[in-house]
């Protein structure tokens, strides 16, 4: 009775934005953690060439984003203008060239009277400029909160400030994926589900897997004095911050951990690894942030592999939760140390576990049934813990470098015929019938018999696995089959 009451509460669709869109995390690139402000027209073009040209289109990178730089002066009309410099053709010639490929086109403003970066801001001219955004046919808008004329502090300030661009983004009849950016602020996993398709949930983050940093402070997300999220936030951080609220994300409308720092050169191919798997575990928003014009092999076979990106992409849309956290491991040079195992419902009745070592050591890390299950049901109680399952590796199957490098080098239609297109094969489609491509490689069963899953787990990476029921249908697929 228990378990049943309470996987009914957790199966509720949450209510969410009704543009329709985002229905699983977006996935796409975004100029900022890279390039800054040097923005330009030949930068998104080559790179939407390059997304095309390594497959990562194809795997489900959609979104080609134009972070804060390129605004001109807003009119006497109202109307915001665009750097003729940077983009000689406009911005209606990027999205038809981007929609050309396959693409869908983004671009960024604050609500606020300026940018972060000093230019332009939204904030009172919302309806003008969403107005503008929707006649260059824009499909996806970053929403930051710079200089926001002290319109903040309390969740109403802030909810009424970024409803204005919502409202106004609705109002112009074209669906504009709407990607808030308050770094976490005035409780936004509370309300950011009722107005957008994501919401940042931290300040910036930055290419170190753990350090701590005075710059990126707010790390206690019940803190509500906390006013100056900032930047400089680890992997480490960002996901111990959304840990609490990551059940707030759903088809929808989703957490926002901030753009990836894959292939950045900052941190390990562990980390690099660690990184990726937690943003896709978390459903967070997916957005590559490294500039993919140097685009390497280590990095695209992070970046590619599909087994890892269909939990990201899974349609029941329900983020892995943290079962267990434990400090009592060796710390690092800047006092670091923890090791984490997450768990959570994939679709359609299978389970996500996740062993994640930030210790400073390479580990051997154990789990079981009854804690994989917990949520389910303490002390073993779940009906789940009674099945036997098979044990998939999802990172077993990674794309071999050489193959990456040759993929670089212009081959990519050799390899086209294997490889995973989910823009022709959506992930429901592949997951539903077993696509080996999504399942990673068997490497083992767990059952009542033999309730643990053991692995050894390098410094700062995780090992990322897939059950699947082998007992039949389970209680949970019985109950999810109404959401999907
Ligand atoms: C920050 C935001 C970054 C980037 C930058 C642009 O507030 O968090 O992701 O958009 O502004 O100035």
């Amino acid at each position: 009775m228990f378990t049943i009451l309470f996987s009914s509460l957790l199966a509720a669709p949450a209510a969410a934005i009704s543009n329709g869109l985002a229905r699983t995390p977006q996935m796409g690139w975004n100029n900022w953690n890279s390039l800054g402000c040097d923005v330009s027209q030949d930068l998104l073009l080559d790179t939407s060439k390059v997304l095309l040209d390594s497959g990562l289109r194809d795997v489900g990178y959609e979104y080609v984003v134009l972070d804060d730089c390129w605004q001109g002066e807003r009119g006497q009309n109202g109307y915001i203008t665009y750097d003729e410099q940077k983009f000689p053709n406009g911005m209606k010639y990027i999205a038809g060239k981007l929609h050309d490929m396959g693409f869908k086109y983004g671009m960024y403003s604050s609500a606020g009277e300026m940018t972060c970066a000093r230019f332009e801001g939204s904030l009172d001219y919302e309806k003008e400029d969403a107005e503008i955004y929707a006649s260059w046919d824009v499909d996806y808008l970053k929403y930051d909160n710079c200089f926001h004329m002290g319109r903040f502090g309390t969740a109403k300030l802030s909810f009424d400030r970024f409803n204005a661009m919502s409202q106004a983004l609705n109002a112009t009849g074209r669906p504009i994926l709407y990607s808030l950016c308050n770094w976490g602020e005035d409780y936004v996993h509370t309300w950011g589900m009722s107005l957008a398709n994501s919401w940042r949930v931290s300040g910036d983050i930055y290419d170190h897997f753990d350090r701590p940093d005075a710059l990126c402070s707010c790390n206690d997300p019940r803190d509500p004095h906390c006013v100056a999220p900032g930047s400089h936030c680890s992997v480490m951080n960002i996901i111990n911050k959304v840990a609490p609220y990551v059940d707030r994300g759903g088809p929808g409308g989703w957490n926002d951990m901030d753009m990836l720092e894959v292939g950045q050169g900052g941190m390990t191919d562990s980390e690099y690894v660690a990184h990726f798997s937690m943003w896709c575990a978390l459903k967070s928003a997916l957005l590559i942030g490294t500039d993919l014009r140097k685009l390497t092999p280590n990095t695209l076979t992070i970046l590619n592999n599909p087994a890892v990106i269909a939990v990201s992409q899974d349609p029941m849309g329900r983020s892995a939760t943290r079962v267990r956290q434990d400090f009592n491991v060796k710390k690092d040079k800047y006092g670091q140390g923890e090791i984490q195992v997450w768990s959570g419902p994939l679709y359609p009745s299978d389970q996500l576990v996740i062993l994640l070592n930030a210790a400073d050591e390479d580990l051997t890390m154990t789990t079981d049934l009854n804690e994989i299950f917990v949520h389910e049901g303490p002390e073993g109680s779940a009906p789940h813990t009674k099945h036997e399952y098979a044990v998939y590796d999802l990172w077993a199957d990674r794309m071999d470098e050489r193959q990456a490098e040759k993929i670089l080098q212009g081959d990519f239609k050799k390899y086209q015929k294997g490889w995973y297109n989910s823009t022709e094969t959506p992930y429901k489609e592949g997951l539903t019938n077993r696509d080996e491509r999504l399942m990673g490689k068997k490497v083992g069963t767990i059952s009542p018999k033999s309730p643990e899953l053991s692995a050894k787990v390098p410094r700062h990476g995780v090992k990322m696995y897939r059950l699947v029921n082998l007992s039949g249908s389970s209680t949970r697929y019985m109950l999810h089959k109404q959401e999907l």
